[in-house]
């Protein structure tokens, strides 16, 4: 696949079938991720790869918990703009992505692969989720969908509990990325243009340049 096709079409794909994802093509999508930089190339990072029927099934519950405190608390006004207005373009947007959202919820025990990520002692906070990113990107290369999620956060205890994280060893568990094949199709993410969000050699300047459409597209 053409590294933009990828680019571009890796989306938030929360809908996916229950059928298993084989082994080597787990491998393939762990072993790209491991290929991501990491500040000094320290690498202190874990990732735990839940297939086990048993362990989603134990996880879920926790994770429709998280939901739920999501909607009532970070979410909950922007879902009463919801419903005092349905039909306007930021409503009707929330709304899918709540529709997606709890589609997850409702099907969790479903997902055939649930990805994990941890690190360690990351003073930028940041050497994790290149290594989450390529395991995506690969995941698009081989087909199967992904939604990166870090709502988890707020049942990590238990949630640690689950998978038998040491507790005294500093693993802090930055998301979990379940995985499957697509029941959608795939398209290019919906995205303010560049120009809207980017400037050139003094914050607030114009980039200059005006692109109004992705510069990907299928089939171009
Ligand atoms: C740091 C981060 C945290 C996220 N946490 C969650 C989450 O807890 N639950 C969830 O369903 N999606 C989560 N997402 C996914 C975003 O909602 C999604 O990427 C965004 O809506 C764009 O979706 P799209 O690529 O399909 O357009 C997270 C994304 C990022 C980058």
């Amino acid at each position: 696949m053409d590294v933009y096709e990828a680019l571009y079409t890796t989306r938030a794909m929360r809908r996916v079938r229950p059928d298993p994802i084989p082994t080597e093509v787990q491998d393939r999508i762990l072993d790209a991720a491991i290929r991501a930089p990491s500040g000094g190339n320290m690498q202190q990072w874990r990732f735990l790869l839940v297939t086990d029927r048993d362990q989603v099934a134990r996880i879920a519950p926790h994770y429709r918990a998280a939901i739920d405190f999501l909607w009532d608390t970070i979410y909950a006004d922007r879902l009463a703009a919801v419903d005092a207005d349905p039909d306007a373009p930021e409503s009707r947007q929330l709304a899918a992505i709540k529709r997606s959202v709890d589609w997850a919820a409702a099907n969790f025990e479903t997902y055939p692969l649930l990805f994990f990520a941890f690190d360690r002692g990351d003073t930028t906070g940041g050497s994790i989720f290149p290594a989450v990113w390529s395991a995506m990107l690969a995941a698009r290369a081989e087909g199967v969908g992904s939604s990166l999620t870090t709502i988890l956060a707020v049942k990590a205890d238990e949630v640690l509990e689950i998978l038998g994280v040491p507790a005294d060893k500093g693993w802090r568990m930055v998301c979990c990325v379940p995985m499957g094949y697509p029941l959608g199709r795939w398209g290019v993410a919906k995205r303010r243009p560049a120009h809207e969000v980017a400037y050139r050699d003094r914050w607030g300047e114009p980039l200059g340049r005006e692109i109004p459409e992705p510069l990907w597209s299928p089939g171009a």
